[in-house]
């Protein structure tokens, strides 16, 4: 399909299109040029229809870039078929941290660069998935908080904030939660405002992981950080997509942030996730600079 039958509607956002007249399996180098070029304007992508195997969302992904981890299942039905809805359920907590507002693995030495999100089972309401865009909320502050936090860090944790929701794992016997991003390496150190890569704009690097902003109280960081994002949050800026089965997007998380919404957990919803790794030279935490191994 040639890259000119592209069809581009933005979204009621700052940011955000649907796109159709095109499969994502197979795509060709025209069309995933315009693609992608539409990604670093837009955001966020939305690509009804699309049916994907786990292997042609990884495929598509790594168009991207190298993968962070391929296709996993965001869901609450188990392996062995059950769908879990009790709130003391590991993977519960899970889904239920995810409606906080954040980046994916800033929390990790290196943030990613995006994802590939696709429905596979929906349940019959709730469940929408949000986005926020950080570059339009950074070019909304004021003057004197925008040079206010110009110089500013905080530190990015999964133990901070699925400690602060109340929704950390069980702990193994050696103490460990042995689930995906709680490590023991050093606690991500970024900058409160990044610049993009690819496109040069400045955005807010916040959200639910970001804690204690070096050199502040750390109850005034709270306060403080709650506030910038409950401020950038706010339409214009955010766009919820409620799913259908079929549908795939892809997103930017070097300039969105996202969050999961409620729906009634006893209903079975399988969502697949492939993470896009970040690079090294421009998404590595300060205290993880590109050159450690
Ligand atoms: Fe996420």
């Amino acid at each position: 399909m040639a890259a000119t039958t592209i069809s581009i509607e933005p979204l009621d956002a700052t940011f955000g299109a649907v796109v159709r007249d095109v499969q994502l399996r197979n795509i060709d180098d025209e069309t995933f040029a315009a693609v992608h070029e539409a990604w670093l304007e837009y955001g966020l992508l939305v690509f009804p229809d699309q049916f994907l195997t786990r292997d042609e969302q990884n495929e598509f992904a790594l168009r991207f870039g190298d993968m962070e981890f391929a296709a996993t299942a965001i869901s609450n039905i188990g392996r062995d078929g059950t769908v879990h809805s009790d709130p003391d359920d590991d993977v519960v907590k899970s889904l239920r941290g995810n409606e906080g507002w954040h980046f994916d693995s800033t929390y990790m030495p290196v943030q990613a660069k995006g994802a590939v999100f696709t429905a596979e089972i929906v349940p019959s309401q709730g469940g929408a998935t949000g986005w926020a865009d950080m570059r339009a909320a950074y070019d909304a502050l004021d003057e004197a908080t925008r040079s206010r936090i110009q110089d500013m860090s905080a530190y990015h944790s999964l133990y901070y904030s699925q400690g602060r929701a109340g929704y950390l794992p069980k702990q193994k016997p050696d103490g460990s939660y042995g689930m995906y991003g709680y490590h023991d390496e050093e606690v991500s150190l970024r900058p409160l405002v990044k610049v993009h890569p690819e496109t040069g704009r400045a955005n807010l690097l916040i959200g639910r992981h970001a804690h204690n902003i070096v050199g502040m109280d750390p109850d005034e960081s709270e306060r403080f950080l709650d506030k910038l994002a409950e401020d950038a949050c706010q339409p214009p800026r955010v766009y919820h997509h409620q799913w259908q089965p079929g549908d795939a997007v892809i997103w930017d998380n070097r300039c969105l942030m996202h969050r999961g919404t409620p729906f009634d957990m006893t209903e079975p919803r399988r969502m697949w996730h492939t993470r896009i790794a970040g690079e090294r030279s421009s998404e590595a935490a300060s205290n993880h600079p590109p050159a450690a191994s």
